[in-house]
């Protein structure tokens, strides 16, 4: 299949998500279906997240602009679920546009956004090392401090920017920040400043929630993080402090929860993790070094290594849960190469767990398959791969109980396979 014919079978209303620990490759599939999706949406998250996407060659990573941005007739939105450091956005715009993409009258962010704030970023980094050993290892972009805010009510808005009671609502946050965390501010320099950022910010915020629901246009959402880092479903508490699952989308833009037609999920072909927290199949030795190395596993947003397992089918069937993934897309099947046997975890010998105690129980029952040697990356039909990469596939695909309808064998635009 080619892929118009796949994005001829695609709805009006897509969602893309990570089904694993995030870095699944969300960056890629979003840009790919942003041609033919004119509107694309972030719902949840911060610049915790870090998406990459490979263009003739050049390398772009967005951090909170939605991915689709490099189409110069794209509208981009950050929606009300997110949460917003200022300063790298207003860095993210400049970038684009010393590389000459202009994001003026196509890029909007709610006015019911949250602001991250540099002492966000600090308490963040005092938490972490407050926890000692039981440290989360979050990117310390501020993303649980400014979350917390937002749900204490303490949390400042885009919309407050604009309003008369920003100090006032600074004043109180910042007495809080005194007596609990000893972190000052100059309230003066700080209300000075956000004035200056507001007005650089302005032409950007407006509420698109009315035309989200009223449009005709294809509308794509770029999920962030992935399934098991959601505050609720995933390994708390080494999560991060949202909710990167369908029902997050549908509430961090404001949009119905049966808005979606299509809710795809992102996976890689092999398992990985940033930061601490209960990873089932993760391998310990040698082997996990060359899937890393292989995979050029190291994180987009803090370049951390990334930790490196087996495919994990327990967490993807309850991915597919949560999500209610329609399709999925295998990613990074290439690195795959040489590995042989793959195993693949299919049941954890318990039920699902709840606490760390239970993750820690966990004891991963696995199959294991006949790797291949193969070089993918120019394979482009499915018929071309290799027959123990197809059974491979075709596995993970029957354990999902989801179609597999994309595969990954490269970072390139290009580099994909469609069934
Ligand atoms: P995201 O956060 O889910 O968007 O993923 P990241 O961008 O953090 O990490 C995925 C990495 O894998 C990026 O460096 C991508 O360029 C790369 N990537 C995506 N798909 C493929 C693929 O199919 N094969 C290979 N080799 N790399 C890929
Ligand atoms: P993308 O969108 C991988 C992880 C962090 C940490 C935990 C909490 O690129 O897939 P936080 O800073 O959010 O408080 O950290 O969540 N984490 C991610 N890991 N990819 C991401 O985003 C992540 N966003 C958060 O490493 O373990
Ligand atoms: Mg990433």
């Amino acid at each position: 299949m080619d892929t118009s014919s796949y994005l001829s079978g695609l709805g009006r209303h897509v969602a893309v998500l990570g089904s694993q620990w995030g870095d699944e490759g969300k960056g890629k599939l979003v840009d790919i279906l942003a041609g033919s999706y004119p509107v694309i949406c972030r719902a949840t998250g911060g610049a915790n997240a870090g998406h990459t996407i490979v263009v003739e060659g050049e390398k772009h990573v967005f951090h909170l602009m939605p991915s689709g941005i490099l189409y110069p007739k794209n509208v981009c939105f950050i929606g009300n679920g997110c949460v917003i450091h200022l300063q790298t956005l207003i860095g993210e715009i400049d970038r684009l546009k010393e590389t000459g993409v202009d994001v003026s009258n196509r890029f909007f962010i709610s006015p019911l956004a949250h602001i991250v704030f540099d002492f966000h970023k600090e308490i963040d980094g005092w938490q972490e090392s407050s926890k000692g050993d039981a440290k989360v290892g979050t990117t310390k972009r501020g993303i649980g401090p400014a979350y917390a805010d937002k749900i204490n009510r303490m949390g400042m808005r885009f919309a407050d920017m604009y309003g008369d009671e920003f100090k006032s609502k600074l004043e109180i946050v910042d007495a809080r920040n005194q007596k609990n965390y000893d972190i000052h501010i100059d309230i003066n320099e700080v209300c000075a400043e956000y004035s200056t950022l507001a007005d650089q910010l302005k032409p950007f915020v407006k509420d698109m929630r009315e035309e989200l629901w009223s449009s005709d246009e294809n509308i794509l959402f770029e999920g962030a993080n992935g399934c098991l880092l959601d505050i609720d479903h995933g390994t708390f508490p080494f999560v991060t402090s949202s909710s990167p699952t369908t029902g997050g989308l549908a509430t961090g833009v404001g949009v119905p929860a049966t808005y979606f037609t299509d809710v795809i999920g992102i996976i890689k072909a092999y398992c990985t993790r940033v930061g601490a927290g209960p990873f089932p199949t993760e391998i310990n030795d040698e082997l996990g070094e060359k899937i890393r190395e292989q995979g050029n596993e190291y994180g987009s947003t803090t370049g951390r290594p990334r930790r490196c397992g087996w495919f994990d089918a327990v967490a993807l069937k309850f991915a597919v849960g949560i999500n209610g993934h329609t399709e999925l897309n295998l990613t990074k099947l290439d690195v795959l190469s040489g590995v042989s046997p793959l195993k693949i975890a299919v049941g954890y010998g318990r039920d699902w767990p709840s606490t760390v105690a239970d993750w820690e129980s966990v004891e991963p029952e696995y199959i294991e398959m006949d790797g291949f040697d193969e070089d993918i990356t120019a394979v482009r039909s499915y018929d071309e791969l290799p027959e123990n990469a197809r059974a491979y596939i075709e596995k993970l695909e029957e354990l999902a109980g989801v179609p597999i309808k994309t595969i990954g064998v490269g970072p390139g635009r290009d580099a994909m396979i469609y069934r």
